[in-house]
């Protein structure tokens, strides 16, 4: 049995880390052994290209979007496709959606070229489900500003060199994102993010039980 594959995405500050990492430990009570991951990392090569895309000085635009297909190509053959083969659950917190965001509408590179990228770096491996969740940058900015800690926003970080882009660029991001829940209605499920943390958890488990709904807990080995 092929494993079921969720990713999050959204704008800056939609709290996407905080529910992801609350599905996976809804799930894991439940009794899956979900694997949670984040993009750019959760490989070495990921993690030592991250110190360029997201800490790092500027990059132009087209270095920028190879580097994050190169990341998410490691990621996929090295982790998420072995877990899916074992039948396993993947929780991804951000994935190929990101890029025909980031790249495509906010840095304003060919969405046909971005579209051939994901499919090469993902081989054609997409979430079954992808949960958007949806802010207005202006109130998205503000909580990363004042890194509310019961968001999940760490304090006393500085800002990565997205989130100190202008809210043109994350006004673009966001139609981004919209524009591709409405491409894709079965694959996206768009969800509010600026209600309570509880009632945001409550609308992805809603989300995401029927994709569950069936399926064995895991004997061994698998999630
Ligand atoms: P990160 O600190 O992990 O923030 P977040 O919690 O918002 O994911 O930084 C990741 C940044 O990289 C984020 O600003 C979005 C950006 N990004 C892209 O521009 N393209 C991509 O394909 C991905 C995966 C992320």
């Amino acid at each position: 049995m092929s494993g079921v594959f969720i990713a999050f995405e959204g704008g800056e500050g939609a709290g996407k880390s905080t529910q992801a990492r609350r599905l996976q430990n809804a799930l894991a009570a439940d009794g899956y052994r979900p694997l949670l991951l984040h993009e750019p990392g959760s490989t070495a090569l990921g993690d030592y290209l991250r110190a360029y895309l997201v800490d790092g000085r500027a990059l132009s635009s087209p270095a920028e979007l190879l580097l994050f297909a190169a990341a998410r190509a490691e990621l996929v053959s090295r982790v998420i496709a072995p877990q899916l083969a074992a039948g396993g659950i993947v929780i991804a917190d951000r994935f190929a959606g990101s890029t025909v965001a980031y790249q495509g509408y906010g840095r304003g590179l060919n969405l046909a070229q971005i579209a051939w990228l994901n499919d090469f770096a993902t081989a054609g491996r997409y979430p079954d489900l992808t949960i958007l969740l949806d802010i207005d940058p202006a109130i998205g900015m503000e909580r990363v500003r004042s890194r509310q800690p019961e968001l999940g926003i760490a304090s006393g970080a500085t800002p990565n060199r997205f989130e100190d882009e202008t809210l043109a660029f994350h006004r673009a991001i966001r139609r981004g994102f919209r524009q591709q829940a409405a491409d894709s209605p079965a694959g996206w499920r768009l969800i509010p993010g600026a209600g309570s943390i509880a009632d945001v958890a409550a609308a992805v488990r809603g989300a995401v039980c029927p994709l569950l709904a069936g399926r064995p807990l895991p004997s061994a080995g698998a999630g």
